[in-house]
């Protein structure tokens, strides 16, 4: 769905300008139906990745292509959609407005959808991520952490993307919340046949999520395997670092997911994340 050829990103400024580029000629793909995992230190360029991805910025180097999902070959748009889901949910957001107005700004570019369409769509993905639609009433300040960030992923949700991109989606939330937005993610990801691209310094929501784990470091792409072969037999030095680093939960995991619980249709997730990490 998503090719990313030798993409690099070199910053004029003099945090980066003078030295090695933000990202250094990374290569990797996005399987449709697939969650990639994205580990990497701060400074990695996570998020410049992910700004390149959905075209928030253009590479300096190397080629990106989004190409529609098979399934809506002939019908579907000529390009699929990627939307970003932002770090901190209280930067979000306009403090100053009312959530219902936050969400009608990416649809009212679209003149053909109406007022009336507006309102029903702003509905509809508020209930898809849970909330009660009372809430597009209040402002920012008034909603919890785990509130505006079901929030931002219904905003990223209005304009039907085809792919999200997780930026550290739940690094700022507590441990039960941070869960309970993973699991939503893995829902929609169920539901929606949505893929995801999981970015995070954390190895645990990095296993919990992902079908296959790339890892950044310096900028380069320096490990891609699927998520159990990873943490099982980490190849290059710094991943063997990071998997050596966190605390073993779950001694000897054989697959991202397969010790935890309580997640939406446990059966259905695991074959699927079989099926992809063993193709
Ligand atoms: N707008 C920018 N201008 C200059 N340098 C930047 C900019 N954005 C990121 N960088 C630099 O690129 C590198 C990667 O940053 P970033 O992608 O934010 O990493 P991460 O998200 O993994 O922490 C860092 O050295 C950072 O200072
Ligand atoms: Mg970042």
């Amino acid at each position: 769905m998503l090719a990313l050829d030798g993409v690099s990103k070199r910053f004029p400024s003099t945090r980066s300008g003078g030295g090695r580029p933000a990202l250094d000629g990374v290569s990797i793909d996005l399987r449709e139906g697939e969650i990639l995992g994205v580990l990497g230190q701060s400074g990695s360029g996570k998020s410049t990745l992910a700004r390149l991805i959905v075209g928030l910025e253009a590479p300096t180097g190397g080629s990106i292509t989004r190409t529609p999902p098979t399934t809506k070959a002939g019908t579907g748009p000529a390009a699929i959609t990627v939307q970003l889901v932002f770090q901190e949910p209280y930067d979000s957001f306009d403090p100053r407005m009312k959530l219902r107005t936050s969400l009608e700004a990416p649809l009212l570019q679209y003149r053909h959808i109406t007022a009336e369409e507006r309102s029903e769509r702003i509905r509809d993905v508020v209930q898809e991520v849970e909330l009660d639609p009372a809430l597009l009433d209040r402002y920012p300040g008034q909603c919890s952490g785990g509130q505006l960030q079901r929030l931002t992923i219904a905003r990223a949700l209005l304009l039907k993307p085809e792919v999200l991109i997780c930026d550290e989606a739940s690094s700022a939330l507590d441990a039960l919340t941070q869960r309970k937005i993973l699991d939503l993610l893995l829902r929609l990801h169920q539901d929606r046949g949505l893929s995801l691209v999981m970015i995070s310094h954390d190895l645990d929501v990095i296993r919990y999520m992902s079908h296959r784990v790339a890892v950044l470091y310096q900028g380069a792409l320096v490990e891609l395997a699927p998520t159990g072969d990873f943490f099982a037999n980490p190849r290059h030095e710094h991943s063997k670092q990071l998997v050596a680093a966190a605390v073993p939960l779950h001694p000897g995991p054989s697959s991202g997911r397969d010790s935890e619980t309580n997640r939406p249709q446990p059966s259905a997730m695991l074959n699927r994340a079989d099926t992809l990490a063993t193709s």
